[in-house]
């Protein structure tokens, strides 16, 4: 069976770090018979430039007709594009693993934290406004979503440590205590899982002072977002960290970092972009029940830590001076080993 990949190369470190992570699923396609196929669009700061829009919506029609998108970082328009994506493709879950990798210097080892982000409402609903002298953001929170993003933790929290921390801040916000109280409703159904709960400030805090404490993580939209970049930091770096939004039918894989403007574009860790692709290559495989895809997922995986493991070859965020490309090439070698 063929899969339509739709790919948005993104801006910044973007195409770089996109052209070492399909490197690697074309090698794994070619050995495997994954039956990928690659659809480039432009979407983003450079589709902006061209066509006036940062997401067109002939690349929306492309990304809706494939099987998922591989989503590389956006700059200045990164907000245009990917909220408007989750909320029409009603991709729910914004599942965002941070884990400890071989040889990384860290503030802890053995992390293995599971953010599960609410990604269609809170803040980023869009219901807002700004003049000179006022602005504000409705943070929206509903029974309904707020029931599905928390059956998705326990579903996944039940396959780990069976452990769900829900972040809320229920003592101020009335749609904390909405999100809260359902996160609660849910746990109920699910007496095998260990459930606690902490304001999101002191969730903020624990996370550095002891991130071994958590397995998921349960949290509304925006604080999801600011959570998983302090997680990233407690795993050494921004690079390692990948991201899936997923809905019923569709999902789009990206890195949790942005295309880093600040570094100069060939020096991008390519790490967090191949994990997104062994998430993508996961939630293919487990869709069409195909084990073929999760070989080459796992294969993706021991690869990328035999690399860390050796320390030949790494980037600067993560203490080397190595490009994209030369961490590609030496992750594309042990995957000759593999395959
Ligand atoms: C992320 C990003 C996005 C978000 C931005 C680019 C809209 O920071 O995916 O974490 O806030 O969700
Ligand atoms: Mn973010």
């Amino acid at each position: 069976m063929g899969f339509k990949i739709s790919v948005i190369e993104g801006d910044g470190i973007g195409p770089e770090i996109m052209k070492a992570t399909i490197k690697v699923l074309e090698l794994l396609n070619e050995k495997q018979g994954l039956g990928l196929e690659f659809k480039h669009v432009d979407a983003g700061d450079k589709a902006k430039e061209k066509y006036g829009e940062p997401l067109p919506n002939t690349s929306f029609e492309v990304i809706r007709n494939s099987h998922c998108c591989l989503k590389g970082p956006i700059g200045e328009t990164a907000g245009s594009v990917i909220v408007p994506l989750r909320m029409k493709l009603d991709l729910y879950a914004n599942i965002r693993p941070a884990v400890t990798l071989p040889s990384i210097a860290s503030l802890f080892k053995d992390v293995d934290i599971l953010i599960v982000r609410e990604n269609t409402e809170g803040l980023y609903k869009g219901i807002e406004d700004k003049t000179d002298e006022y602005a504000f953001s409705v943070r929206v929170i509903t029974r309904k979503k707020t029931e599905r993003i928390a059956e998705e933790a326990y579903w996944r929290a039940a396959k780990r440590k069976r452990k769900v921390t829900v972040v809320h801040k229920a003592n101020v916000l009335a749609s904390c205590r909405l999100f809260r109280e359902v996160c609660l409703e849910v746990s109920r159904r699910h007496p095998e899982i260990q459930t606690n709960e902490l304001y999101v400030d002191n969730a903020a805090y624990q996370l550095i002072k002891n991130p071994l404490q958590f397995d998921v993580i349960l949290v509304s939209n925006m604080f999801g977002d600011i959570l998983s970049d302090e997680a990233a930091a407690v795993v050494g770096s921004l690079g390692l960290c990948p991201a899936a939004n997923i809905g019923e039918r569709f999902a789009i894989f990206e890195p949790v970092h942005g295309s880093a403007p600040d570094i100069p574009k060939e020096y991008g860790n390519p790490t967090a972009m191949m994990l997104a692709a062994k998430m993508m290559l996961e939630w293919l495989g487990e869709k069409h029940g195909e084990k073929k895809l999760f070989k080459a997922a796992q294969i993706i995986w021991k690869s990328i830590c035999d690399v860390l493991r050796e320390k030949k070859v790494r980037t600067p965020d993560i203490g080397g001076n190595s490009r994209t490309e030369e961490f590609a090439s030496e992750v594309m070698g042990k995957i000759s080993l593999y395959v």
